[in-house]
């Protein structure tokens, strides 16, 4: 089988790494891919970035399946387009997308099918936004409705951080049209989990869950970023909370996705908030998490390729889903200065007898090296028994690992 997959950083090279692992698999191509891609085991890189160009590619090299990875490309549609042309594609229709792509819709879609999460309001009108702000008690959460990188999402301690928020939103417009149109929505205090899972539109299977850590600092301090490292299974997931989770927000979510006729087969990426009055759905993603997805593939026993093929068949009701025991830890590096500015161009040495998988997301492989060219620049993912021993392993092994400016969290998983 011919493999693409579309996108470029650490979750596309953990994607590529691990189709390239499956038995029935020849050849991975990666559009664009990275210095990691570049020289992984039966990857290729490719220059494609456009969708028509990425499809006629496919079409061209009689790729039998086609995995995207960012967000950006769901939304703009390339799943629709690849199954016009009766191409493979795994991944949500532009429609089905919005469920990450719309917040408003995915709070819409929440509150029709009874899932829990967190009351909201959505505004498209400054001033009456700014009204609610006024007669809320704080904190609360101001969400801009579309796609923001991260960047989207802030939380409010008074009505002048609301204002702000809701300026810079609403009439500054920095967010280029995402922040047109915001939810307000009740703050909720507890620990946050993620849980990814595969569907087919028939079941939703979730994986083993996992724990990001989102700012730049050791105590979960500082700004945000795309996410610093990640544990798995996350530890505050006991049997107690996932069954709360499956009850009243996985299987709801599979009621609406088939009441809605939505054409999703992929990964539904699951944002929850575990609270004292049980557990809540703060987010959908529609795709992989990046670096989640890092954490969680090497700990998969069950062949990737033939559970994506499952998927796309609609065949996941006979599938088992069986993972290594144990636990999982993944630590990013990141270039000084990131999430801010950063300078890029440093060398990257590995020494060759680093234990554990170094997956690449920032940098590109020039004249026989690697080069850094991102803010978050790569990840280390060590396995143990438990998280304690996966942790001290990964946190032995990041050592082996060089390059200037070179930045890590130390209590990932602490
Ligand atoms: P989201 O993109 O909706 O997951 O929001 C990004 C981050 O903001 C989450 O990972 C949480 O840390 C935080 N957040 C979002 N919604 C809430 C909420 N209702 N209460 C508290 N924190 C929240
Ligand atoms: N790690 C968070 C995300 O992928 O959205």
């Amino acid at each position: 089988m011919k493999v693409l997959v579309v996108g470029g950083g650490g979750r596309e090279h953990a994607i590529a790494y691990k189709a390239a692992l499956s038995e029935n698999v020849e050849k991975v191509y990666c559009a664009v891919g990275n210095g990691g891609t570049a020289l992984e085991n039966k990857c290729i890189n490719v220059e494609l970035t456009k969708i028509d160009e990425i499809c006629d590619f496919a079409e061209k090299e009689k790729i039998d399946i086609t995995i995207v990875g960012p967000e950006a490309y769901l939304e703009a549609g390339i799943v629709d387009e690849f199954k016009k042309r009766g191409l493979r594609i795994f991944g949500p229709s532009k429609e089905a997308a919005r469920l990450e792509t719309s917040k408003a819709y995915a709070k819409y879609f929440m509150n029709k099918y009874g899932i829990k999460t967190a009351k909201c309001e959505v505004f498209d009108d400054y001033d009456s936004a700014l009204d609610y702000a006024k007669n809320s008690t704080y904190p609360i959460v101001i969400k801009a409705d579309g796609l923001a990188a991260g960047k989207g999402v802030v939380i409010c301690r008074n009505f002048n951080e609301a204002q702000k928020t809701l300026k810079e939103f609403m009439i500054e417009d920095i967010l280029k049209g995402s922040g047109k149109k915001v939810i307000i929505e009740e703050y909720l205090e507890g620990v946050e989990a993620t849980i990814l899972s595969i569907t087919d539109g028939n079941v939703i299977i979730p994986f083993i869950s996992s724990k990001d850590h989102k700012t730049i600092y050791e105590g979960n301090i500082g700004p945000n970023t795309g996410g610093m490292g990640v544990i798995a299974p996350n530890p505050y997931c006991s049997k107690e909370v996932l069954e709360d989770f499956e009850s009243n927000i996985l299987n709801p979510t599979l009621l609406g996705i088939q009441n809605e006729k939505l054409d999703y087969c992929g990964i539904i990426y699951f944002g929850i908030m575990i609270t004292k009055k049980g557990v809540y759905l703060l987010e959908y993603n529609v795709r992989m998490g990046d670096p989640e997805t890092q954490a969680l593939l090497p700990l998969l026993k069950t062949d990737f390729i033939k559970l994506i093929n499952s998927s796309i068949d609609k065949k996941l009701k006979d599938v088992k889903i069986e993972w290594i025991d144990g636990a999982s830890c993944c630590i990013v590096a990141s270039s000084k200065g990131y999430p801010g500015k950063y300078e890029t161009g440093y060398e990257i040495k590995i020494e060759d007898n680093i234990k554990g998988k170094v997956f690449i997301a920032g940098a590109t492989f020039l004249n026989g090296k690697l080069i850094t060219s991102g803010g978050r620049v790569l990840s280390i993912v060590a396995l143990g028994e438990d998280i304690e021993k996966a942790r001290k392993t990964a946190y032995e092994e990041i050592k082996k690992i060089e390059f200037d400016g070179m930045y890590y969290r130390k209590d990932i998983g602490a």
